[in-house]
């Protein structure tokens, strides 16, 4: 299962984050808005990724994780800190690979038809000030690879962005 746009991007995961590193640079070039670009990159990701059904970001805001620029099914708009995958990798200030997500305990489910997730935390001054979660219908969707390459995307949004005062 993909989309018909993923058919454009390389299939080979080491040739598919080069590209993206390379257009997300692109993208982000002199905006230093995070709303905008954390569209566009949620708009890249979900055209050049295979087998996902959501793509996108929460932001911390008031202690807790606000819905943020997406694609895919309407999800819920708050996390709490410590809830959930997303909630999690705040918590412990880390990359949160989860193969099944039936197993993981706290998981939200926004969609039925995820099984696996990617979530990554998003600094600014060593402090957390945001998520990209990825969701796939497949189980064990995501790999070394895929955490090299999508925290390395976001080291890109890291650096583009004016984070304070918050975006929200
Ligand atoms: N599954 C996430 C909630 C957000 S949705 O996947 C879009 C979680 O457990 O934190």
């Amino acid at each position: 299962m993909f989309t018909a746009s993923a058919r454009q991007y390389p299939e080979d995961k080491a040739g598919l984050y080069a590209l993206l590193k390379k257009e997300l640079k692109a993208l982000v070039d002199g905006v230093k808005h995070p709303i905008p670009n954390l569209a566009n990159t949620s708009a890249l990701l979900w055209y050049a990724l295979r087998d996902i059904n959501w793509a996108g970001f929460y932001l911390m805001h008031e202690g807790q994780l606000l819905l943020g620029p997406f694609h895919g099914k309407p999800a819920c708009i708050y996390i709490p800190v410590g809830k959930g995958v997303c909630g999690t990798a705040v918590a412990e200030n880390r990359t949160v690979r989860v193969p099944n997500v039936h197993e993981f305990p706290g998981h939200i489910a926004c969609d039925s038809a995820s099984n696996s997730e990617i979530v990554i935390p998003i600094r600014h001054e060593g402090e957390i000030v945001g998520v990209l979660d990825i969701d796939s219908p497949l189980f064990d969707r995501f790999d070394d690879q895929d955490q090299q390459g999508l925290e390395a995307l976001v080291k890109i949004l890291e650096g583009a962005c004016e984070w304070k005062p918050s975006p929200l």
